[in-house]
């Protein structure tokens, strides 16, 4: 559950044109609550209308990215429609004009990794690892990544991720274009620094056209799955194997499905 004491979970750093959004919630390997889709999304809305940021990036801690939703929420405060903060989130992020770096470290779960789909570039730590359990939680996928999984790596490859739902590493996440480049852990912030310090020097307003002009073909479908896919998200966490999915986690065991048709 989200509290006014959660306002630090999320960190913003302007220096030299580059704002770093940073996930800070280490104890829950950076799992999103509520307050915290909402910093992301306040914290986007922010740079977008700030002429000194050029660029943003969007970091975690060391050892995680984002283990995704805060499972907790889920069960207690579930999204329950377009304007949820999830769902704001993703709008914002989906549509941000300014480009978006990533840098991976450890864990990257569920919107942890879909997320990756709207940044620009995206570098990872070589024992990063990646998981879209979707269909292990009850649940369905969400973000606009059935549309863009497929886009990116092929059907067979994003069925295989998200059917199956297992871990993949940051070498895998590389093959299938997920990620720009893998680097030893000690190396991330030096390798994000410079990529996004290279962007922050371009012209900003080609920057932004080129960014628009890539996602021309599809901005309008993205826009129309993310909300269909959250419709269906919706509806799924009502669903009796998403409760038995979600208390399972609580109780630090395996779900148990059997009794599901
Ligand atoms: N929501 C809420 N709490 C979470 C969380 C999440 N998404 N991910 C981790 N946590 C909590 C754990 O419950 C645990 O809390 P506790 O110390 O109070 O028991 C703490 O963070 C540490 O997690 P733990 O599972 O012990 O760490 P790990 O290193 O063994 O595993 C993950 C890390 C990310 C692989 C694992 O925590 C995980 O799979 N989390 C769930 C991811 C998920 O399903 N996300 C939703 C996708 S839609």
């Amino acid at each position: 559950m989200s509290s006014d004491t959660d306002l630090h979970l999320i960190q913003s750093e302007l220096c030299e044109g580059i704002l770093t959004i940073r996930i800070n919630r280490p104890e829950k390997k950076n799992a999103l609550n509520l307050a915290m889709y909402r910093a992301l999304s306040e914290g986007l809305r922010l740079a977008g209308d700030n002429d000194a940021v050029r660029v943003v990036v969007i970091a975690g801690t060391d050892g995680c990215f984002t283990s995704g939703n805060d499972l907790a929420d889920f069960m207690a405060v579930p999204p329950t429609g377009g304007d949820s903060p999830v769902m704001t989130f993703l709008q914002a992020i989906s549509t941000f004009r300014k480009p978006i770096v990533a840098a991976v470290t450890g864990s990257a779960v569920g919107v942890g990794v879909t997320m990756l789909l709207h940044c620009d570039l995206v570098y990872a730590v070589a024992d990063a690892v990646f998981q879209l359990p979707f269909v292990n939680l009850g649940l369905c996928p969400e973000a606009g990544s059935t549309l863009l999984f497929p886009r990116l790596m092929g059907h067979q490859r994003a069925a295989e991720l998200l059917l199956l739902g297992e871990p993949f590493s940051a070498e895998q996440a590389c093959r299938v274009g997920l990620v720009n480049e893998v680097c030893p852990a000690g190396e991330l912030v030096a390798l994000v620094g410079r990529k996004a310090l290279q962007l922050a020097a371009r012209p900003a307003a080609a920057v932004r056209l080129t960014k628009e002009l890539l996602k021309r073909d599809f901005a309008a479908e993205l826009e129309n799955t993310i909300a269909v896919e959250g419709e269906y998200f919706i509806a799924r966490l009502e669903s009796p194997e998403a409760a038995e999915a979600l208390q399972a986690f609580m109780e630090k065991r395996k779900p148990d499905f059997n009794r599901f048709s």
